[in-house]
């Protein structure tokens, strides 16, 4: 079992999403183990507000995201609620308005994010994992988008990360068949950066989100708005606003600090201005 932090925990869909804060480091855990974190609509919506709370706690410098349990980071959109609220196009199009405004939150969030997943990571689970910046694995992993086997279309902005991630010969063969794939592949195909044992898995993702806790947030804000950037076309891209960050960092109290204390042979302590 994971050994996740239940300092400040706050709870929200009935306690299927919970959230914590421990060393600067926001957690938000999938909490439905018995459905193996399925998502349902009101999960989706409490991501949103854990999300949003996290974003806005000036505490909080990163944010990992996991499922409770060993079995499943989440293994997709709840289907036993899609007879209700999926069934034909009209349904569909507002369960996706409800749940891709969560999505939207992570595609657009501010601070780095990092996904912890064990176990199944499937369809829904693997577009909350894709938008995370950085996927750590553990060994008994398996990927998969199964929307082939239920009659769904994947939509846009799953496919775009998808084929960002792996390219789009790997995004035809995981989307055409709906089979499933373990963590060496996936560590070999670029769906994830590191495959740990799973005893390993929760220290090792604390320990890079303590590590980036520590950086400059402002340096880090950089680097994601600039690669975020990069991956737009050129014609859409905001040169003015990866110019003005680095002005920003440039001007900033914690580059003073970062040179100050190299200098001086300590370690720096950043504020993010
Ligand atoms: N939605 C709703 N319920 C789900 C679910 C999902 N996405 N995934 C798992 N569950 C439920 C199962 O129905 C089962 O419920 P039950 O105990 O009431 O019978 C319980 O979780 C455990 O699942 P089970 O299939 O018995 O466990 P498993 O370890 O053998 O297999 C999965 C796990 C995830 C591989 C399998 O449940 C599965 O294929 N789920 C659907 C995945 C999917 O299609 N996701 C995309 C949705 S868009």
């Amino acid at each position: 079992m994971l050994d996740v932090p239940k300092s400040n925990e706050k709870s929200h869909a009935d306690g299927k999403i919970l959230q914590s804060i421990q060393d600067g480091v926001g957690v938000i855990t999938f909490n439905n183990p018995d459905k193996r974190n399925a998502m349902s609509l009101e999960m989706w919506e409490g991501l949103g507000s854990a999300l949003t709370e996290l974003r806005d706690n000036p505490d909080v410098r990163v944010v990992i995201l996991t499922g409770a349990g060993d079995k499943a980071f989440v293994s997709g959109a709840d289907i036993s609620q899609f007879e209700k609220n999926r069934h034909n196009a009209a349904a569909s199009e507002e369960y996706s308005r409800r749940s891709d405004a969560q999505r939207a939150l992570l595609a657009s969030y501010p601070k780095p994010t990092i996904a912890c997943i064990r176990g199944f990571c499937l369809g829904g689970g693997m577009q909350v994992a894709m938008l995370a910046d950085i996927r750590l694995a553990a060994d008994n992993s398996q990927f998969g988008i199964p929307a082939a086997k239920l009659g769904i279309a994947y939509g846009y902005d799953g496919l775009k990360n998808l084929v960002s991630l792996v390219g789009p010969s790997w995004a035809r063969l995981i989307m055409y068949t709906g089979m499933r794939i373990d963590s060496a592949e996936a560590l070999r195909i670029g769906l994830v950066e590191r495959v740990l044992p799973g005893a390993n898995l929760w220290d090792a993702t604390m320990e890079i989100a303590r590590t980036i806790s520590v950086n400059a947030p402002l340096a880090i804000k950089a680097a994601k708005l600039t690669i975020a950037q990069v991956l737009k076309d050129e014609s859409k891209r905001d040169m003015a606003a990866i110019k003005q960050i680095s002005t920003d960092c440039m001007d900033s109290a914690d580059f003073r600090e970062g040179r100050t204390a190299f200098m001086e042979k300590r370690k720096p302590k950043f504020q993010g201005r």
